[in-house]
């Protein structure tokens, strides 16, 4: 049966994923994406364990911090997350995203960990993970992220095989009563962000989409494009 829903902030959310960024000028195309509309700033924390690359840490996201107001959306695909949650939390992100997939991980106490240091709490699937694996932490959830690529690195191709994960995860916090931020994570362009909203996505990362453009405004107002109107959305 299709079922409607209605999207809180009415309208899509677009993260920018600095993993796509140019490094040497970070400070520069962080304000240059916060000026050119981004809703949040995406930071992709590799571990070179959970994930076959490394990339920053604490540091680099309290760095980051210093040139916005924006959210800052903190991706860790890391080990052990729940030793570093406090060092984030303090660094300035304002969501900590960890992966459901750690076998080592209490995903109930890390997620309730998150909340008690005052941070928007997210679980984030791997593509191969099903959406039973977070079906008793949902309520804890402010954000699902659902990868549309394997994790590890930017400028892979999207999955479509995610699709229908994204309208079970919908339907799912549908029967549940629970409304958290789906956020799609992975090769994300303008053409497939329509397909991912359809399916039940209120938000996208787009790292090359946005980086890789010569234009971040135009980039930004391209992706938005996916968002439908009116703001009821229904999925079959
Ligand atoms: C991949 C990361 C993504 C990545 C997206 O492991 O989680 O956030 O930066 O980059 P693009 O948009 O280039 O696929
Ligand atoms: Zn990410």
């Amino acid at each position: 049966m299709p079922i409607a829903y209605a999207p809180p902030q009415k309208r899509m959310i677009v993260a920018a994923s600095i993993l796509a960024a140019d490094f040497g000028h970070l400070a520069d195309e962080i304000r240059a994406v916060d000026a050119a509309g981004a809703d949040w700033i995406h930071l992709d924390v590799m571990d070179g364990r959970f994930v076959p690359n490394i990339t920053f840490g604490p540091a680099i996201v309290e760095a980051v911090r210093r040139c916005t107001r924006k959210p800052l959306n903190v991706h860790l695909m890391i080990v052990e997350p729940e030793r570093y949650l406090a060092a984030f939390a303090k660094a300035g992100a304002d969501h900590l995203l960890i992966h459901a997939e750690p076998s080592t991980t209490d995903l109930y106490a890390a997620l309730s960990r998150i909340r008690a240091l005052g941070k928007k709490a997210g679980v984030a699937l791997d593509p191969a993970s099903p959406i039973e694996l977070i079906e008793y932490v949902l309520h804890l959830c402010e954000i699902v992220l659902v990868m549309t690529v394997s994790p590890g690195f930017g400028g892979q191709k999207f999955l479509p095989e995610m699709l229908p994960k994204i309208r079970g995860l919908r339907r799912l916090c549908q029967s549940r009563g629970l409304d958290p931020v789906i956020q799609v994570d992975g090769g994300e362009d303008r053409d497939n962000a329509g397909q991912a909203i359809q399916a039940g996505a209120t938000a996208i990362v787009a790292g090359s989409a946005i980086f890789g453009s010569g234009n971040y405004p135009a980039a930004i107002v391209a992706l938005r494009q996916a968002w439908p109107a009116p703001t009821t959305i229904t999925i079959s």
